[in-house]
């Protein structure tokens, strides 16, 4: 790991698992086309391969559990989750015209490693079976549930995209400068609320985020909206004069290995790095849903849980619908 740590990786896997085995049972209809245990028959170990491969992963690098939550996020805001975040360009195509290149996934989106990864264990054990859209679900799942102790089934059967385009991430993919009007109307676009919007930014409790996401609330002056204390800290870290190199910084300086409630905590001492986490205290329903989960870890556990499996609804190809991708990151 390069970046500095509270929690080393030995503690880390030391984590207690502090919730249960959490079942998600509610799904509206039009979203029962993915089942829990989509891949029994077809491919019974899939699910704890897949497994064993984030866990390899995230004992290397624990930045990769925050990254793959990310991706998933990233993947089923755009044209659904069907891993079109993962495709390259097609050799000799423009490079910059895929998702991954557009600049709120390039250079910060990480996790493709872990996710080619867990597809060559998966080609090698069930050829053509297991789609990358599944994986990178399984895998943020899994990422939850290693460093926040949130376990949960998540359904499955979604197929691989065949078409990634740059130009519609930024357009389905609310920025860090959003306020609560344009974050609510963008996840209201994919059938989410504005309390699954609160509940869903509970993953800025891990991970990171590149000086020049937030800078526009550090300079010319510390935002109104931010801690006066915690933006003199962060101009520390996020010095004016860039020069070539982007810094990064903790999204949550407590505990940036742990997804828990405390982001929520943070957000209501305006310890948060982003407009879009400060406003969430600007609307009467966003702020009091903060203080009730900043107040009940579990309850925001078990709703961050069904939150991500609505999320993994979005948009979903299934049956005949675009294909089972041999390599991640092109189509066959
Ligand atoms: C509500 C709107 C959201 C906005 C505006 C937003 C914006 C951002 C930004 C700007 C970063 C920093 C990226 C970087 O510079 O490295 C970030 C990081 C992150 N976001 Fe969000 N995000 C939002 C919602 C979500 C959701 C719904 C999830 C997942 C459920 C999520 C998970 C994460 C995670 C885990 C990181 C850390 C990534 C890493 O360490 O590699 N975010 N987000
Ligand atoms: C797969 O097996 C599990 C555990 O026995 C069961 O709960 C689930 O419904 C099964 N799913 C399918 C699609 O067969
Ligand atoms: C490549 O794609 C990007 C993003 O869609 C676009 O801005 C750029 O003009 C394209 N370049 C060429 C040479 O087509
Ligand atoms: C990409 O999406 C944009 C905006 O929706 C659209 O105008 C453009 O035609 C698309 N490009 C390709 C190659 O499909
Ligand atoms: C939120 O942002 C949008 C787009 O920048 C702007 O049109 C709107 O007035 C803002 N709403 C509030 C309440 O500030
Ligand atoms: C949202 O729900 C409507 C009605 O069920 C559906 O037509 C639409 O495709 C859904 N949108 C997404 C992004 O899933
Ligand atoms: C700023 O953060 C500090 C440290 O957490 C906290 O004690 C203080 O109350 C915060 N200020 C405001 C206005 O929330
Ligand atoms: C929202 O909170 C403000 C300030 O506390 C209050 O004046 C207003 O009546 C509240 N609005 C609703 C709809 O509860």
């Amino acid at each position: 790991m390069k970046r500095g740590s509270s929690i080393g990786v030995g503690q880390l896997a030391a984590l207690p698992i502090l919730l249960s085995w959490i079942v998600v049972s509610s799904v509206a209809p039009s979203e029962a086309q993915l089942q829990v245990g989509y891949y029994n028959r077809t491919c019974p170990r899939a699910e704890c391969l897949i497994r064993d491969v984030v866990h390899a992963a995230i004992r290397r690098d624990p930045g990769n559990g925050p990254g793959l939550v990310r991706l998933f996020f990233h993947d089923c805001f755009v044209r659904g989750c069907d891993a079109s975040v993962l495709l390259d360009s097609a050799p000799g195509s423009n490079a910059t015209a895929v998702e991954k290149a557009s600049q709120a996934n390039n250079p910060s989106l990480r996790g493709f490693g872990v996710i080619n990864r867990a597809k060559r264990v998966l080609e090698r054990r069930c050829r053509g079976t297991v789609s990358c859209a599944d994986i990178v679900a399984f895998a943020a799942r899994d990422a939850s549930e290693i460093m926040g102790g949130i376990g949960f089934a998540m359904p499955a059967g979604r197929r691989d995209g065949r078409v990634s385009n740059a130009s519609e991430v930024l357009a389905n993919l609310p920025g860090p400068f959003a306020n609560a009007t344009v974050l609510v109307g963008s996840f209201a676009a994919k059938n989410l609320t504005a309390d699954d919007m609160v509940t869903l930014s509970g993953a800025h409790s891990f991970g990171r985020s590149h000086c020049s996401a937030f800078s526009f609330r550090l300079y010319p002056q510390i935002a109104a909206d931010m801690n006066a204390t915690y933006g003199s800290y962060l101009r520390t870290r996020c010095p004016a004069a860039t020069g070539r190199r982007d810094r990064v910084v903790d999204l949550d300086p407590a505990t940036e290995l742990l997804l828990d409630n405390q982001y929520y905590k943070n957000v209501q001492t305006g310890e948060v790095l982003f407009t879009s986490d400060a406003t969430l205290l600007s609307q009467n329903d966003t702020a009091a849903l903060v203080d009730l989960y900043a107040r009940n870890r579990k309850l925001w556990a078990s709703r961050f849980a069904a939150a991500m499996v609505k999320m993994g609804h979005i948009g979903v190809l299934t049956g005949s619908q675009g294909e089972i991708r041999k390599f991640c990151n092109r189509v066959n």
